[in-house]
Formats: structure tokens, C-alpha cells, sequence
């Protein structure tokens, strides 16, 4: 199994969104056996996989995994470990917090064999939860907004003092690989055109190379219908959600491949 948590600590950038899209997009078209947590106490998450009713969901929520030692859940194609209330309580209690990161390992490690991606949606906040699922994870995907202030958010993601993925890398877990940082909701106005040049100069390493270019999502209405209906983009049964879904398929590709994730029949 692989995991991915979707990961920046700035709001609406698209975590929630690319990470239920992708879930779609591992089950449907590659075919895999996928795992989504949801960490974020906001669920939007769990709302948009409950809504769709694509997804099993768990009988057990994420603040489970977290705090018990012996969290389970049953096996399903495609399974949502939901957010729930208590989240929030969890970085009240900082005694704990080394054994949450344990829990989350260990838990991922029982169910390791049930499943071929992990898929963990974070909540947009510099805390335990974060860091847990960036120390358990296999990979890590940063979705941005082409403005300036999250632009000057990439520094704070890459060396902040507890959860930048550069120091998570260099200290916790160096199996951690960051995919990169996905431009989302990208309009093609010349003020983001020349954001995203400007993020191509600083930062080119970061960005995820295609052809030609570079990984980027653009803004589409059809994604929040999508999300708002639970939906995969390219199933929202209109010209607008196709087109989306075909404009999203590359950079999933792309990603999955970074992954080594396949295909399979
Ligand atoms: N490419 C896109 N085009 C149009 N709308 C989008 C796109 N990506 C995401 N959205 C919408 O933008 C809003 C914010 O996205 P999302 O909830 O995924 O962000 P987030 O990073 O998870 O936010 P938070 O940090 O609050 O959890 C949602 O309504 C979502 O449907
Ligand atoms: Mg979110």
C-alpha cells in the first residue's frame, strides 16, 4: 500500500478536492483497492465520499486511529475512514502525541494488505495531526493557489519548525517523498500567468515537470458541483464535468506514476 497525504497549511487550496478526485480516479480508472482518511475535523471529505455513496465508509473515524491502539476496519473496495468531532481534542493532548503518529503507523501497517493507495486528507492547521500523517506517509502532495500569499506560504511548507516536509524528510521519515506542488484552480488571467511563472523561476524543482510544462489543475465550476455532489469530476454527467475530468487526467497519471501506481486488471 501506498500513501499519500495532501498537505499545505494554507485553507482552499484544493486538498480536499484533488484527494477525493484522485480517490476516484485510483478506484475507477486504475482499478485499485483504495483507503481515503479523512484528518480534517471541517470533513469535507467525508462529506463529499458520503454524499457520492461510492465509498464504504468505515465504521471507525479518524480520531479513533489516532488515539486506539487496535483501530480496525473492515475490507471494502474502496473504504472512507471518516473525520469526526473529537478531532479537534486531539492537540489539546500533547502527552499523546507521539503515541497518535504510533497508532496511525501502526494502523496503516495492519491494513497494509487490503489495500494498494492511502489516500489522507489534512486539515489546514501546523499540528499533530499533519505531522502524524507526513511521518506515516509514503508521499506528499502540496495543491497552491497562484497568489502571492501562498506562493510565500511554499518556505513555511518545505522548513517549517515542525512540519515542513524538508525537515520531516531530513529527521522523522526520509522515506518521504514530496511529489511537488500542484498550482489549482489556475486561471490563465496575466496576473497568474505571472504567478505561475514567477513559482516556475523560484521553485522549479518543486513543480511537477509534464509535457510540456508543468502539472496544474484549472479552475472549473464543474470540480465544486462535483464535490458538492460526492461525484468523480468526470461523472457529473455534463459537457463541463468530461472536460475537467479530461483536463484533470494527466496530472493524476503523472502522479500516479511518481507513485508507481498502475493499472490493473
Ligand atoms: N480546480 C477547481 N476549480 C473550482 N473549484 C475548486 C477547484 N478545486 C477545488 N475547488 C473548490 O474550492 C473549494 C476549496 O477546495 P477544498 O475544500 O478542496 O480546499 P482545501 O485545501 O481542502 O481547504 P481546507 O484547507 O479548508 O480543508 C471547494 O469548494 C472546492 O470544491
Ligand atoms: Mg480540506
Amino acid at each position: 500500500m501506498k500513501t499519500i497525504v495532501f498537505a499545505n497549511q494554507k485553507g482552499g487550496v484544493g486538498k480536499s478536492a484533488l484527494a477525493c478526485q484522485m480517490a476516484y480516479y485510483f478506484h475507477q480508472i486504475l482499478n485499485k483497492r483504495v483507503l481515503v482518511i479523512d484528518l480534517d475535523h471541517q470533513r469535507n471529505t467525508s462529506k463529499a465520499l458520503r454524499t457520492g455513496g461510492i465509498a464504504t465508509v468505515a465504521a471507525t473515524t479518524s480520531s479513533k486511529i489516532l488515539a486506539d491502539p487496535a483501530a480496525n476496519i473492515d475490507r471494502a473496495e474502496f473504504v472512507l475512514v471518516a473525520g469526526d468531532g473529537d478531532l479537534i481534542k486531539i492537540e489539546k493532548k500533547p502527552t499523546e502525541h507521539n503515541a497518535y503518529a504510533s497508532n496511525l503507523l501502526a494502523f496503516l501497517g495492519r491494513v497494509a494488505g487490503d489495500f494498494d493507495v492511502c489516500l489522507i486528507d489534512t486539515n489546514p492547521n501546523p499540528d499533530i495531526r499533519q505531522l502524524a500523517a507526513l511521518v506515516v506517509a509514503d508521499y506528499a502532495l502540496a495543491p497552491i493557489e497562484l497568489n502571492q500569499e501562498a506562493i510565500d506560504g511554499i518556505g513555511d511548507l518545505l522548513n517549517h519548525e515542525n512540519i515542513g516536509i524538508r525537515r520531516i524528510q531530513a529527521t522523522i521519515n526520509p522515506k518521504l517523498v514530496f511529489l511537488g506542488i500542484v498550482p489549482n484552480k489556475v486561471e490563465l488571467t496575466p496576473f497568474q500567468k505571472d504567478n505561475f511563472h514567477a513559482l516556475a523561476q523560484a521553485h522549479p524543482g518543486l513543480l511537477i515537470a509534464m509535457e510540456p510544462g508543468f502539472a496544474a489543475i484549472k479552475k472549473s465550476t464543474a470540480i465544486a458541483e462535483a464535490q458538492a455532489a460526492g461525484l468523480p469530476v468526470w461523472k457529473l454527467g455534463k459537457t463541463s464535468g468530461r472536460d475537467a475530468g479530461r483536463e484533470m487526467r494527466p496530472v493524476f497519471d503523472k502522479i500516479a506514476s511518481l507513485m508507481e501506481v498502475s493499472y490493473a486488471a
